[in-house]
């Protein structure tokens, strides 16, 4: 499942003990293991062998560049969301036959960059982004092939602020739009409209969401072959969930097996969007104990993280998992795992049952490598920690600690305070 494990007593990611690590680059730190990003990218690969689907890592969930060359040297495609984010996987060396684009609020510099990257196509999510994005193409002259995403109006059973297929939510576009588009699409002579796009939501543990949606998608598709329009791709999006504490998310397997049969029905080339299930558990955030605090109430041991570093928690009330770096034999009590914001909902754990450590101690947050670094910030002018990759036995540093003078770059006290 994932490289990190302890060997004698001492957490190791892949061949390398986690505390040499913290000793050369300091705390706090996110931590990657290559090989499980390999490992979790192939198992998707076979299991959906069988039809050779194009898998677009969600690079939203972790750009840092060492895990995109990773994934891009596995043949990975790329799901994008931001200029940004195509500025830096071209920098990997990635196909643009195997990026897709999805935002809601694409805007004309976006637009531009990614046609003129030749990217597989643009999900689109409302009529005005497909006339914005004809008249661009009109502009370059270049033809651009368009998958629509459709709001499938579907529960995903998941956390309120992950969810993305209901009409409650902003993404995509309802069948009946949907529907007259295709229907109208001599009206944009610069797109072809060849593909649908579904992306339910995030963490979905069971296939019965994503079957729900996929079947509301094949109804659609037999409408539109009535009616004579034809499809090339359809984009089933991202949403696999994973392990951070009981869930029994279905193996990369058990998805193939449960959706494959009518995946294989639609006969299109299927382009598939994973983030989490690959990087999620291969990375971990470490983290140094600063205090153990008492008072009277309650116990609270404070870390130099924080969640300026890792939001999760604060934001989903999400559950990571949190290791001791070297197996304790420090009584066990109930605390809350804080950082030094100034925020009540700085938290890493809340009433966790956990190994009273002492200053200079280790800790891992685990499953910490999707929307863990991508979402961090300065908050209270604290830099951003440093991203180290690990592989066999050997690691770097994939991208440095920011500093003070990173944090003050752009900004000056204007004249007229002067
Ligand atoms: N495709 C689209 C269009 C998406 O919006 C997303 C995620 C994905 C694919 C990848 O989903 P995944 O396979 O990673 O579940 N910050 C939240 C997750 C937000 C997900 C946003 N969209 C978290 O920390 O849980």
């Amino acid at each position: 499942m994932h490289d990190f494990k302890f060997k004698n007593n001492e957490l190791h990611c892949e061949s390398v003990k986690v505390s040499t690590i913290a000793k050369k680059v300091g705390t706090p730190f996110y931590l990657y293991s290559h090989h499980t990003l390999v490992d979790h990218f192939t198992k998707i690969q076979k299991a959906f062998k069988k039809i050779d689907p194009i898998i677009c890592f969600a690079m939203k969930a972790n750009d840092n560049l060492a895990v995109l060359k990773t994934l891009a040297d596995e043949g990975a495609g790329f799901d994008i969301v931001s200029v940004g984010e195509l500025k830096k996987v071209k920098k990997v060396g990635a196909d643009p036959k195997k990026i897709v684009f999805a935002s809601v609020g694409k805007t004309e510099e976006e637009i531009t960059a990614a046609i003129k990257a030749g990217i597989l196509f643009f999900n689109v999510e409302s009529l005005p982004e497909l006339e914005e994005i004809n008249a661009i193409a009109k502009k370059l002259k270049k033809k651009t092939q368009i998958a629509l995403r459709i709001n499938p109006d579907v529960e995903a059973a998941t956390h309120a602020k992950i969810t993305t297929g209901t009409l409650r939510n902003k993404f995509g576009i309802d069948l009946q739009t949907a529907r007259h588009i295709l229907n109208e699409q001599k009206k944009y002579p610069f797109l072809k409209i060849n593909g649908l796009h579904v992306h339910i939501g995030s963490q979905i543990t069971s296939s019965a969401p994503f079957i729900h949606a996929i079947k509301k998608v094949i109804d659609f598709i037999g409408v539109l072959q009535k009616e004579g329009i034809p499809l090339e791709y359809l984009d089933i999006g991202g949403g696999l969930g994973i392990v951070y504490h009981d869930e029994k998310p279905q193996t990369a397997q058990d998805f193939a097996n449960a959706i494959l049969p009518y995946l294989e029905k639609t006969g299109l080339k299927i382009v598939m969007e994973p983030g989490r299930f690959i990087a999620g558990n291969a990375g971990i955030f470490v983290t140094q104990v600063l205090y153990l605090k008492d008072n009277g109430f309650k116990k609270f041991l404070i870390v130099d993280g924080g969640m300026n570093d890792l939001l999760r928690p604060s934001l989903y009330d999400a559950y990571h998992d949190v290791v001791a770096l070297k197996k304790s034999n420090a009584k066990k009590v109930k605390m809350d795992i804080v950082g030094p914001i100034c925020e009540s909902g700085d938290f890493f754990a809340k009433d966790r049952i956990f190994p009273q450590l002492k200053k200079g101690d280790l800790i891992a947050v685990m499953s910490t490598g999707a929307y863990g670094y991508v979402m961090a910030s300065n908050y209270n002018v604290r830099g951003r920690p440093p991203e180290v990759m690990v592989r066999g036995n050997k690691y770097a540093i994939t991208k440095k600690r920011e500093t003070f003078q990173d944090l003050m770059r752009g900004e000056c006290i204007p004249e007229f305070l002067k």
